[in-house]
């Protein structure tokens, strides 16, 4: 095995990156009521702990339904540096993991996105020891691994953090009851990668009950693994010896599902959302129906009808799943700032994810953030105006302000927004948005 940390420097797979280009901006013409169908892609935050998975098997897995997003595209370079063979077919990517010969890898894309830490679990799992660097992405304020190492370090690794890498060294990985401090997905993520092959059973409480993390323990067990209890707060892992590629689909996006659910009702607008799982949307539509939105279900789509009258203002509070997702609270609130009364959202989840308000702001928002709360006064109308995307979400909230506000947005930062959304552009445009990118 090769000791020496892999960064970006060596080859990269040239034709496997999607378009990335931090000088386009977005112009939205807004105040058209989105009409029609979106279909929803596979979700983000699933195929990027899909993709890591595939390392701890002894033959290629297929991975199916995976967004063609710019997170995605920096997976498959992370995989690729670790010398694993993929293929990728519109929205399918292969991944060959017996070439994988390193247990190290640092550099810009693991610093580019905090699934990098998946590395962690998945390289421990196989090799029984990893060296990766600390992870990056949106800043939303201090977002400590200590959970992620607590749990390393209890299936029997030497945990050693220093220039910026995690060392992971362990002799014998060996299950263990971990219990976690805080709720986390990335935590029970990357605890169930490590465990899925170690001897003996491993029991994660307070664990995290979030449809990837289901997602993540559907595929392990396809992959030969013996894992039960994942959606509820306690996952019991009996470890095997070896897991061996599979086929498999990721679930539909939630957060994409909801964003233009969002929208459609930020527009007085109707549109149906196609190829979810209702389920996993069921926070977000209790509370649109609270503001007075319709929202029907008819199978796998959602019919969301934003055009009646009487909308009022809520109160939200995230919460871990399955309460109101923090990932849908910064496109809610931009929403509510046009909806009548005062609406009090408060993120339990993260310290500092409120910086798209100043952008609203700009727009004619009437917000005032104190701590981890915004109070809402609802406004007539925003106007279109020149605003900067901060983070993914942030982007979401923007899109969704510049779609109900009158005139036109400009929107800087679109790398954010392409981090998360597959063909937003698209998608948006084919139920009546008017934008552009140059
Ligand atoms: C995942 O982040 C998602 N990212 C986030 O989505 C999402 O906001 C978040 O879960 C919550 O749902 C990915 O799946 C790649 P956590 P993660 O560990 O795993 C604290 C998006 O927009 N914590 O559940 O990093 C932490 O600081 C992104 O798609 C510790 O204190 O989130 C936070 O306050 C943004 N110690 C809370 O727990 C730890 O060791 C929840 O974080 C780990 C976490």
């Amino acid at each position: 095995m090769s000791l020496s940390v892999r960064t970006e420097g060596q080859s990269q797979p040239p034709d496997l990156r999607f378009q990335e280009n931090a000088e386009e901006r977005l112009h939205i013409f807004g105040g058209r009521r989105l009409r029609g169908e979106i279909r929803v892609s596979g979700a983000k935050n699933s195929a990027i702990a899909l993709m890591p998975a595939a390392l701890l098997g002894d033959s290629p897995s297929v991975i199916e339904n995976v967004p063609r997003i710019t997170d995605v595209s920096r997976y498959i370079t992370l995989l690729h540096l670790l010398g694993a063979e993929i293929a990728c077919c519109e929205n399918t990517v292969t991944i060959d993991p017996q070439r994988v010969t390193s247990a190290a890898l640092d550099g810009e894309p693991v610093r580019a996105m905090r699934a990098s830490y998946y590395l962690m679990g998945a390289l421990l799992g196989r090799f029984h020891e990893a060296h990766v660097g600390m992870p990056g992405g949106c800043d939303l304020g201090p977002r400590p691994i200590d959970q992620h190492l607590k749990g390393f370090e209890a299936l029997g690794a030497e945990v050693e953090v220093q220039g910026g890498l995690v060392h992971l060294q362990a002799r014998e990985l060996h299950g263990a009851r971990i219990y976690l401090d805080v709720v986390s997905v990335g935590a029970t993520i990357n605890l169930l990668l490590a465990a899925a092959r170690a001897d003996g059973q491993t029991i994660i409480e307070n664990a995290a009950r979030e449809p990837e993390v289901v997602d993540l323990a559907n595929f392990l067990c396809a992959m030969g693994a013996q894992i039960r209890g994942a959606g509820t707060d306690t996952i019991r892992i009996q470890g095997v010896p070896h897991l061996h590629g599979a086929s498999y689909s990721c679930i539909p996006d939630r957060i994409e599902a909801g964003t233009y659910m969002i929208a459609a009702a930020a527009t007085k607008g109707r549109l149906r959302i196609s190829g979810v799982i209702p389920t996993h949307l069921d926070p977000l539509i209790a509370k649109l129906r609270e503001i007075g939105v319709r929202v029907e279900e008819h199978g796998d789509a959602l019919l969301v009808d934003g055009s009646y009258p009487g909308q009022h203002a809520v109160d939200i509070k995230t919460q871990p799943y399955p309460g109101f997702p923090t990932d849908l609270q910064q496109p809610m609130t931009a929403y509510l700032a046009i909806v009548p009364g005062t609406s009090i959202i408060t993120d339990t989840i993260y310290e500092s994810r409120f910086r798209h308000v100043n952008e609203l702001k700009r727009m004619g928002a009437d917000i005032r953030v104190q701590g981890r709360t915004a109070v809402v006064e609802g406004v007539p109308q925003l106007t279109g105006a020149a605003v900067t995307v901060s983070d993914l979400r942030a982007g979401a909230a923007l899109l969704v302000a510049g779609l109900e506000a009158e005139g036109e947005t400009i929107v800087d930062g679109l790398i954010y927004l392409d981090r998360g959304y597959e063909h937003f552009e698209e998608k948006l445009a084919a139920v009546g948005a008017q934008l552009l990118r140059k």
